[in-house]
């Protein structure tokens, strides 16, 4: 059976990051859930597929097929036989994607999809239903967070990284703005799992907060390991 960690948490909480360092120690399968959603988004603005059109949208789900693969500096992404890793960041995509991941097709579909990714692999999955809705028997769950200004900070660097720059001001109003749309939502509603560790990343470095979870990830592996013997 495989080893299941779930990451969820709001907007630039540091899932990514600290996911791929967990995954990248502990040699898991990483599944970063957003960039699945990202995918279908880019496909369907590619493709100029309206929202409102369940049986186009349908073909494209039947079609798609997303994979990821470990590189340099982070993951990739394949989506069809093509690397998206850098088209799914656009503004373009970004502002697309919320509603593209409203449909329930799409989130049926991609829930599946993360499920049988995780039927042969010991798996790292971050996003903000996984240890909810994908795997709310997960071995491990993490609820992790951080302060809205510290996390308007993180977002302004990352933008900033990818030719983006913004005033701080307007990235803490999108950071507001994602925070209360998230919640609100009717399908994909970020939910803290009861059964998860809650972790507030505000005040912590990358390398503590890697050690920290780690450390429990390994904790419970080796308990499972030991109840499988
Ligand atoms: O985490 P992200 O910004 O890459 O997510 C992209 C979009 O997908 C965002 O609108 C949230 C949505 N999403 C979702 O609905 N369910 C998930 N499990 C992950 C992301």
């Amino acid at each position: 059976m495989s080893f299941i960690v779930a990451i969820d948490g709001p907007t630039s909480s540091g899932k990514s990051t600290i996911s791929n360092l967990i995954s990248k120690e502990m040699g898991f399968v990483y599944i970063q859930t957003g960039a699945m959603y990202r995918c279908v988004a880019l496909e369907l603005l590619k493709h100029g597929i309206d929202l409102e059109d369940t049986e186009q949208i349908g073909k494209v789900l039947e079609e798609i097929d997303i994979h990821f693969i470990r590189g340099k500096d982070g993951q990739n992404v394949i989506m069809n036989g093509e690397d998206v890793t850098e088209q799914i960041r656009t503004k373009e995509v970004t502002d697309y994607c919320s509603d593209v991941a409203s449909i329930s097709e799409v989130r049926h579909k991609l829930l599946q999809e993360q499920r049988k990714m995780a039927s042969h692999s010991d798996v790292v999955i971050e996003g903000r239903d996984t240890g909810t809705t994908v795997f709310p028997n997960a071995d491990v769950k993490f609820f992790l967070t951080a302060s809205s200004v510290v996390r308007a900070r993180r977002k302004q660097q990352e933008l900033a990284a990818l030719g983006e720059n913004l005033r701080f001001i307007d990235v803490l109003k999108s950071v507001y703005k994602w925070d209360e749309d998230s919640v609100k939502r009717k399908e994909g509603a970020l939910k803290r799992a009861k059964d998860s560790i809650f972790i507030d990343s505000s005040e912590m470095e990358v390398e503590e907060l890697k050690e920290k979870m780690l450390g429990i990830v390994k904790e419970k592996y080796k308990e499972r390991d030991e109840w499988c013997i």
